[in-house]
């Protein structure tokens, strides 16, 4: 296994270009399944959520052939298989896209129950299965989540969703895209992602319209043609640079963003003092003096990403004053507070909401990082941190941070990856 060391107190100074978003390539490589010729995915990030649905694609028959780094080609056009089987599956939270996508492409799907981060709550499908129910899809729950078309082809439908939901929205979209007549997603999701879903079918021959607001319609098509498509920036490792600039000090740019994207973060790291300078696709972050307090409350795009809640809170910490976050989108995702607290943080959570205590500094300490942004989290607060601090669990950061070492080395912090046992796993097999 593998554990960060963090040699923490050091300003972070340099440039730092942003990869392709994780959740929008999660749902881009499923979609790609419904298109009858090869797509030319560009912009892709080396993460190890993309190198299993990759795998996945593989095992179902797609052809898979990376170009560079960043560039793959993906020919679903002889996948004939709806099975996709649990030893991948279970590896992330992203495997319900194939539901949709299998659904829109060939009326069934059977896939093992999606794994992916555990914020210690339930995360619940009921919507996507609502909205494949709509559209003329029986389906059972079980180990498997089995849907089948009744006519064999997907129909179009009206839904509308009782929560926003980002995963129920896109899932929707792709099932409707090859569906007979027309769909509409009401109380739709419009984060940047399902922007890019939208535009990624679109480029692929889809008729889809209203992405980015909460109704979308989608014209079902016969068919979806070859082509190449960009993936956007990810917003989340953007923001999860600027909050270790707020909380470590020192100036970065950050290249190869949308800035729009940006500005539910930029303006709360503005409130906390920190200076922020967009350009055309550039971001420049300066932190100047202490920072000062700020409220924040996690919404659905555009409000404040609850995946930016754990590095924030981070920054948070360290500010002046009393801040309050409140929690707005997932049930329990503060499983990261008691590690933060080991390091000197004093924060106190009552159900959704955490009351944070500035403190003047915090101290390295051996942490582990529970899931995805509580381990950006860990990161960020390790390099605020004096002194030596140790990240456990880091193959969950590394679900979605494209080369966080070397990016954050080239920012001139001092953090490392190293081997390790894990002794619990050696006591058992001794044992
Ligand atoms: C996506 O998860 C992201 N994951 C999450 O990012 C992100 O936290 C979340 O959207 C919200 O922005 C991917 O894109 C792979 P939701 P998703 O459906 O789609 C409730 C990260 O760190 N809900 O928008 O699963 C749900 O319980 C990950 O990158 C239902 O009740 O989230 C939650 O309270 C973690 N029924 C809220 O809606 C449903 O059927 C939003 O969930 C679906 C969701």
């Amino acid at each position: 296994m593998q554990k960060y060391i963090v040699q923490g107190g050091r300003a972070l100074h340099g440039e730092v270009r942003i990869s392709g978003a994780k959740n929008a390539a999660v749902a881009i490589i499923p979609a790609a399944l419904l298109v009858d010729g090869v797509c030319r995915i560009e912009n892709i990030p080396q993460i190890s959520d993309v190198t299993v649905l990759l795998k996945i694609l593989e095992r179902l028959g797609a052809g898979v052939r990376f170009l560079n780094t960043t560039d793959v080609e993906i020919d679903c056009t002889h996948v004939r298989t709806t099975h996709v089987p649990q030893d991948l599956a279970h590896r992330l939270r992203a495997s319900y896209y194939l539901i949709g996508a299998l659904l829109g492409r060939f009326g069934e799907a059977e896939v093992s129950m999606p794994g992916g981060c555990n914020f210690g709550g339930v995360r619940p499908i009921d919507q996507h299965v609502k909205g494949f129910a709509a559209m003329g899809a029986e389906v059972r729950e079980g180990d498997y989540i089995v849907a089948r078309a009744r006519e064999g082809r997907m129909k179009g439908a009206n839904v509308y969703l009782d929560v926003v939901s980002v995963g129920a929205t896109m899932n929707i979209m792709m099932a409707a895209a090859l569906a007979e007549g027309n769909t509409v997603i009401e109380n739709a999701a419009k984060e940047p992602h399902i922007v890019d879903l939208a535009n990624f079918l679109n480029s692929m021959g889809a008729n889809i319209k209203g992405a980015g607001t909460d109704t979308i319609r989608v014209f079902g098509v016969d068919r979806l043609h070859g082509g190449t498509y960009a993936i956007i920036p990810d917003q989340i490792e953007a923001g999860t640079y600027m909050a270790a600039v707020a909380a470590a000090g020192g100036g970065i740019l950050l290249r190869g963003i949308i800035p729009k994207h940006m500005d539910c973060i930029t303006a709360k790291l503005q409130e906390m003092g920190v200076e922020v300078i967009e350009e055309d696709d550039t971001l420049l972050v300066r932190r100047r003096g202490r920072l000062m307090r700020a409220n924040v409350k996690t919404l659905p795009y555009p409000g404040f990403p609850t995946d930016m809640q754990p590095q924030i809170t981070v920054a948070l910490s360290l500010a002046e004053g009393t801040s309050i976050v409140t929690e707005g989108v997932w049930d329990n995702r503060y499983r990261y507070v008691g590690e933060l607290t080991r390091m000197g943080a004093q924060i106190h959570v009552e159900g959704r909401t955490a009351v944070v205590e500035g403190v003047s500094h915090l101290t390295g300490a051996t942490v582990q990082a529970f899931d995805l942004r509580a381990g950006a989290a860990m990161v960020v607060a390790a390099l605020a941190a004096s002194g030596t601090s140790e990240i456990l669990n880091v193959q969950y950061i590394e679900r979605g941070y494209e080369d966080i070492i070397g990016k954050l080395r080239s920012l001139g912090a001092e953090i490392r990856s190293v081997e390790y046992e894990d002794e619990e796993l050696v006591r058992r097999q001794i044992g």
